[in-house]
């Protein structure tokens, strides 16, 4: 099968970043599909921690080229950043990236309304990222965006961000009793930034499609999760995009009998950030271990995230919406120190047992399985038999619960602390 999309499974924070990271090592093309600069996938490389925000992680293999894909929404100076930083520490993309040129821009004054309406909503904020995320996609599908392409044309540029500057200048002024901003300091950026990316415009869709015909091996990498999913997710805690593997075919316009193989990836215990329901949200003791002993601060905002136990009835929705038949199962060594491990299978909810999330039903309380813990360090196993019974027990259940074969199992942040138990040739 020459190609894989990794998506996330839970909200989020899986450890991507990582798993896409061991597995570009075997790809010739890397594809983000969806998000924009709210993803942040860490990983380590030479010793440094690399943080991605837009680019795929696939970068850091040297003979993989890398498209940021047309689902997916582009800041310019983010991504500089991003590259000058990859620069520095070594990493030549010359002639490796590519920019779709149907994929949207992120403009100063999507950052600037996401921010002021993410402060106008009070006690019932989304808890975004502020990267201008959502206003960007509310342009795309208004019809008003402006696009990789369209900055390539000065005039067509000029015209749609003086239409546009008018309205939003409106918006801040008359609504947010904000400053307006400049149209030509907006301008003189951009074209800056057409001189610097014009030259990795592409068709990205033509880019995949010759690639596969070629029988090189393509990963389309998933940024977000499952539960954050526009659709699918707990809206309208959610983000704007389709991180579920649909999005990989409409994100970058490729069929779905080409985009068949399916990775999730899902941490060994749950996590969130920003607002919404989180049926396993643990309090006290617990999160706080959880969050310490797993470093769960957000890579982008820095933000403490949310924990609590593994929830297998919401992974197996997961598993539902994207047809995934693998899942790599990430930090399982953070739940080394516990006595008795949880792990929710189905919830109680007003109208009986339900064994299946469901977004749109409120409050659920999670059934819980109570496991032994194991006691032991797992950072140093490298096989499946290198681990204490306890803990492939504990991974058993999860590939019983979510009905999805456990591939790959990681203990620890280096490439080395990873175990891979599937035959696959994207994984050996
Ligand atoms: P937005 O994507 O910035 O609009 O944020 C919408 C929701 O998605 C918020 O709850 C964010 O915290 C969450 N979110 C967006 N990107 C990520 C991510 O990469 N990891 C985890 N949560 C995210």
């Amino acid at each position: 099968m020459p190609s894989l999309v990794v998506v996330g499974t839970q909200w989020g924070d899986e450890g991507k970043g990582k798993i896409v990271d061991l597995i570009a090592q075997r790809a010739d093309l890397v594809v983000r599909f969806q998000g924009g600069p709210n993803a942040g996938h860490s990983v380590n490389y030479a010793g440094k921690s690399l943080v991605f925000h837009q680019v795929p992680s696939g970068l850091l293999n040297p003979k993989a080229r890398c498209l940021i894909g047309s689902g997916c929404v582009i800041d310019l100076g983010v991504l500089r950043q991003e590259l000058d930083s990859l620069q520095q520490a070594g990493v030549s993309f010359e002639g490796r990236l590519f920019l779709d040129r149907k994929a949207h821009l992120i403009l100063p004054y999507h950052r600037v309304l996401d921010r002021l309406r993410e402060e106008g909503r009070g006690q019932r904020k989304i808890g975004t990222t502020v990267r201008g995320i959502g206003p960007c996609y509310e342009d795309k599908y208004s019809r008003i965006g402006i696009r990789v392409c369209d900055l390539l044309q000065e005039d067509v540029f000029a015209d749609r961000l003086r239409r546009n500057l008018a309205f939003k200048n409106f918006l801040l002024m008359e609504l947010h009793r904000a400053d307006p901003l400049s149209s030509r300091q907006i301008r003189r950026e951009f074209l800056a930034y057409a001189q610097d990316f014009g030259k990795m415009a592409t068709d990205g869709s033509r880019l995949v499609a010759d690639a596969l015909n070629r029988g090189e091996k393509v990963l389309f990498e998933g940024a977000q999760g499952a539960l954050l999913d526009i659709d699918h997710g707990t809206y309208p805690f959610v983000t704007s995009s389709a991180p579920t593997a649909g999005g990989a075919c409409t994100g970058v316009g490729v069929g779905p009998s080409r985009t068949s193989n399916v990775l999730g990836v899902t941490k060994a215990y749950t996590t969130r950030v920003g607002k919404g329901p989180f049926p396993t949200e643990a309090s006290g003791r617990l999160a706080n271990q959880l969050r310490r002993w797993g470093r769960e601060y957000g890579a982008t905002t820095g933000r403490a995230r949310r924990c609590g136990w593994f929830d297998a009835a919401l992974v197996r929705y997961a598993v539902r919406l994207s047809g995934i038949r693998r899942i790599a199962v990430t930090k399982l060594d953070i739940l080394d120190e516990l006595t008795a491990v949880r792990m929710g299978v189905g919830y109680e909810s007003a109208g009986g047992f339900l064994s299946d999330f469901d977004p749109t039903v409120p409050d659920l309380k999670p059934r819980y399985v109570q496991m032994p813990g194991w006691r032991k360090p797992t950072s140093v196993a490298r096989r499946p038999d290198d681990l204490p019974r306890e803990a492939r027990a504990y991974l058993a259940r999860i590939e019983k619960e979510v009905g999805a074969e456990v591939a790959i199992v990681s203990v620890g942040e280096d490439r080395e602390a990873t175990m891979v138990l599937s035959r696959s040739r994207w994984f050996q």
